[in-house]
C-alpha cells in the first residue's frame, strides 16, 4: 500500500537530482519547491558511480549532505537504491555485468539500464548498495518510499543468461522430455539430449526478426525467463532493504503496457505500484487511462503512485509538443481520477548536459519562477494542498473487466500467421478505450484474479488459456456473470501449443461455438455485418464459426465473400449467465452499441452520461464517493449533474443541475 501514515496529502515533486549542480543553487531550488508547493523529492536515481567510486570503497559525503539539506527544508524522499546504471570501472573489471544484445553483440560501458540480469557482478553489488543505503538512512522520517533501480526492463543474450535459462527450465520442466513435449521439438529436428544443447532464443538461433521466431514455445519460455532473471534482481534489492527497515514501502518505477515485463507477476513483490506516464503527443485520453488502470489493476485495484511525468515536454518522442496551458493540470488529475495518490515529475532542475537537457522541468534553465510551467506547477500545488488526502485510498467500484495478460501478449505477437496486424494491445483499446469514451469504470485484471465482483468481464483475443482458467469463466458464467470474447480465443494452452478438437478449444463449450476458420483480412480488405438495422465493417480477422447451443446476435452474418451468412456475432446461455462471441474486429461506432447493450442488459452504468471529450470516473470509500470530471476538449463542455455534489478543489455546493467545466477544466465532486 501507499504509504499513507507518512503522508498527509498528495505527494507532489519527482525527481531531483542536486548532484549535477554547484551547492550554491540548493538554496534557490529550496526557495522554488516552496513557492510550488513541492513536497516530495526523489534522489539518487543515477548515483551508483558516485556512491562507489571504487570495488573496496563507498562514498556516501555528498548524499549524506543532501538528505540533511532536504530534511532541513522538510521534504519528503523517496530514496532510489542507484543501480539504473553500472559504474564504469565495474563494466571494466567485470565485464559479464555488460548485456549481449539481441544480434549477439557484447555491449561495452554506456547507456543506463544496461546491467546483465543475470550477472554475478550485478546480483552481489546491487543488493549490496541498496542495503548499505538502507543502514546509512535508515532513521531518516522523511524518508517515505523507496524506489529501486529505475525502470527495469530490456533483455540480454549473453552466455550467464543461457546458463540461467537453463536452470530456469529445469525448475519449469524437470525432465528433457517434458521438455520436447512442451516446444514440440519434433517440428525440425529439434529434440533436445542434453540440457546444454539448449541456447537463447534470438538472432542468431531462432529468430529471423525481433518479434518473428520459428519456435514459439521456445521465445516464449525465454521472455518469461528474461522477466523473472529481472524481477529476481529486483527481490535481492528489496530484500537488502527490508533486512534493515521492515515497514520501508517499497517500489519500482514501472512503465505501463511494457511489453517484456509481466507486471502482474511483478506486482506481487511491490508494496505498492509506481509507474511513469509519458503519452505520446496526441494519444488520447482514453488510451492514457487504460495504461492508469493496468497500474491499478495489477495490485488488485490499490491506489498507485503517479513517480513521473513530464511537466512540459519529453525530449525522445519524434515531436517533443509542448503540454498546452492546463494540460499538466489536467494529466495530473486524470492520474488521481484512476487512482494515483501522487504527482510526481520528472525532473525538478533541467539539466545543462547529455540527453535529457531538453527534457521538462519544474525549474527551467532560466532558473527562475517566472515561467508558464512553474506558474500552472504551483496552481496545482495550491490545489493539492486543498485536496488534502482527500483521495487516500478511495478505491474504483468497477463492474466491468478486461483481463489483460502478458502470456496471452507475447504469444498472440509471437505467433506465425493469421495476421501481421493483429496486436494484442489494439485488441485491448478497442473494448477499453469505448468503455472509457462513454464513462464506465473499468478494472484491468489478469486471468488469476477473482471474477465474482464483476458483471461483465471482457476477454478480447483470450488465445492462451492457461491451467484451470476456463473453468473459472465456466463458473462465473453459470453463476450469472457475462462473459465476452473474440476472434482468435482459445487457441492454445500454456505452451502455446494447440488444443485440439475444435477453436475455441476449451472456451468452446461457454461459447456454444465452433469456428472452423479464420480469414486474414488485409488492410485494404472488409466484409460487413448488420446490427440493430446498422451496417458494420468486418476487418483484420473474420472467424468462420458454426453454432453449437449459442444464437446468431447480428441479424444476417457475413455480407460478403464465400462465408457470406456465417454468423459475426454470438451470445450462448449457460446456467444463470451469457457468454458474447465476437468473430471479427469493427470500429468504434459498432463496439459502443453492442456494449451499450451489454451493460444495460447486465444493469451496468456509465458513472455519468455526458458530451465527448468529458471523462468522468469514480473513486470511493465508505464515507464518500469522489466523481472526476475532466474536460479534454479545447472548448467549454457543459454536464448534467443527476445529485447536488461538493466540489473540493473549490470548495463549493452544487446543487443537481447543470455544470459548466471551461476548455481543460478538472472538477473533483464529492457525494455522500
Ligand atoms: C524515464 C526515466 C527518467 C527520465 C525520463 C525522461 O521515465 O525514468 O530517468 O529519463 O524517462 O522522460
Ligand atoms: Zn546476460
Amino acid at each position: 500500500m501507499i504509504p499513507y501514515e507518512k503522508l498527509n496529502k498528495i505527494a507532489y515533486g519527482g525527481d531531483y537530482n542536486p548532484e549535477q549542480w554547484p551547492e550554491e543553487i540548493w538554496e534557490e531550488d529550496m526557495r522554488l519547491f516552496a513557492l510550488a508547493g513541492i513536497d516530495i523529492v526523489t534522489l539518487n536515481v543515477f548515483s551508483w558511480a558516485a556512491l562507489q567510486p571504487d570495488e573496496a570503497h563507498y562514498d556516501f559525503s555528498k548524499l549524506d549532505k543532501i538528505m540533511e539539506f532536504v530534511k532541513k527544508n522538510n521534504l519528503k524522499v523517496c530514496m532510489a537504491t542507484a543501480t539504473g546504471a553500472h559504474p564504469a570501472w565495474m563494466a571494466k573489471k567485470y565485464p559479464d555485468i555488460l548485456r549481449v544484445d539481441f544480434e549477439g553483440r557484447k555491449r561495452k560501458f554506456g547507456f543506463r539500464h544496461n546491467s546483465c540480469p543475470s550477472s554475478h557482478t550485478y546480483r552481489k553489488y546491487a543488493p549490496m548498495l541498496a542495503g548499505k543505503i538502507a543502514e546509512r538512512y535508515k532513521d531518516y522520517d522523511n524518508i517515505v518510499m523507496w524506489h529501486i533501480s529505475n525502470e527495469f526492463g530490456g533483455e540480454c543474450y549473453c552466455e550467464n543468461c543461457e546458463k540461467e535459462f537453463r536452470v530456469w527450465l529445469q525448475k519449469r520442466y524437470g525432465t528433457l522430455d517434458a521438455l520436447n513435449t512442451a516446444w514440440n521439438t519434433a517440428f525440425w529436428g529439434h529434440t533436445f539430449y542434453a540440457w546444454d544443447e539448449i541456447v537463447v532464443p534470438d538472432m542468431r538461433s531462432e529468430h529471423f526478426e525481433v518479434e518473428r521466431t520459428v519456435f514459439q514455445g521456445i521465445s516464449l519460455d525465454y521472455r518469461r525467463f528474461m522477466s523473472d532473471a529481472m524481477l529476481d534482481c529486483y527481490i535481492l534489492e528489496y530484500d537488502a532493504i527490508k533486512k534493515w527497515i521492515p515497514d520501508a514501502a517499497i517500489t519500482t518505477n514501472l512503465m505501463g503496457f511494457y511489453k517484456p515485463l509481466d507486471y502482474f507477476k511483478w506486482a506481487k513483490y511491490l508494496d505498492f505500484a509506481s509507474w511513469d506516464n509519458y503519452p505520446r503527443s496526441g494519444a488520447s485520453y482514453a488510451n492514457i487511462a487504460m495504461s492508469h488502470d493496468l497500474m491499478r489493476g495489477i495490485k488488485q485495484g490499490e491506489p498507485f503512485a503517479l513517480m513521473e511525468q513530464t511537466p512540459s515536454v519529453t525530449n525522445w518522442h519524434p515531436y517533443n509538443a509542448l503540454k498546452r496551458p492546463g494540460e499538466m493540470r489536467l494529466l495530473s488529475y486524470q492520474a488521481v481520477a484512476h487512482g494515483a495518490d501522487t504527482v510526481m515529475f520528472f525532473q525538478m532542475r533541467r539539466s545543462i548536459g547529455a540527453c535529457e537537457k531538453y527534457h521538462g522541468a519544474v525549474i527551467d534553465h532560466v532558473g527562475t519562477e517566472n515561467t508558464r510551467v512553474f506558474r500552472e506547477l504551483t496552481e496545482l500545488g495550491k490545489e493539492l494542498e486543498v485536496i488534502g488526502s482527500r483521495t487516500f485510498g478511495k478505491k474504483t467500484d468497477a463492474k466491468v473487466a478486461i483481463v489483460m495478460d502478458w502470456d496471452n501478449w507475447w504469444a498472440i505477437e509471437y505467433s506465425a500467421g493469421p495476421s501481421d496486424d493483429l496486436k494484442y494491445r489494439t485488441e485491448l483499446e478497442r473494448y477499453y478505450e469505448t468503455l472509457r469514451n462513454m464513462n464506465y469504470d473499468v478494472d484491468i485484471i489478469s486471468p488469476e484474479d477473482n471474477l465474482e465482483q464483476y458483471q461483465l468481464v471482457i476477454a478480447p483475443v483470450w488465445y492462451m488459456v492457461k491451467g484451470e482458467d476456463d473453468e473459472k469463466v465456466r463458473s462465473f458464467v453459470k453463476n450469472g456473470g457475462r462473459f465476452l470474447t473474440t476472434f482468435f480465443s482459445g487457441f492454445v494452452q500454456e505452451n502455446d501449443l494447440v488444443t485440439i478438437g475444435g477453436y475455441p478449444g476449451k472456451l468452446r463449450d461457454i461459447l456454444g461455438i465452433w469456428v472452423e476458420e479464420e480469414d486474414a483480412l488485409p488492410p485494404e480488405k472488409t466484409n460487413s455485418f448488420m446490427y440493430k438495422g446498422t451496417q458494420y465493417p468486418a476487418t483484420l480477422l473474420c472467424d468462420l464459426m458454426h453454432l453449437e447451443g449459442a444464437k446468431q446476435v447480428d441479424e444476417a452474418g457475413y455480407e460478403d465473400d464465400f462465408y457470406k451468412g456465417m454468423p459475426v456475432l454470438t451470445v450462448n446461455e449457460l446456467g444463470e449467465g451469457k457468454a458474447y462471441y465476437v468473430g471479427t474486429a469493427s470500429n468504434e461506432a459498432f463496439y459502443r452499441t453492442f456494449l451499450a447493450d451489454i451493460c444495460s442488459e447486465a444493469g451496468i452504468s456509465p458513472v455519468l452520461v455526458t458530451p465527448d471529450g468529458v471523462e468522468v470516473t469514480s473513486r470511493e470509500d465508505a464515507k464518500e464517493r469522489l466523481i472526476f470530471l475532466l474536460n479534454h476538449n479545447d472548448k467549454e463542455a457543459t454536464v448534467t449533474l443527476p445529485f447536488a455534489a461538493e466540489d473540493i478543489i473549490a470548495k463549493q455546493e452544487y446543487e443537481a443541475g447543470d455544470l459548466v467545466l471551461a476548455a481543460k477544466d478538472v472538477k473533483i465532486l464529492a457525494i455522500k
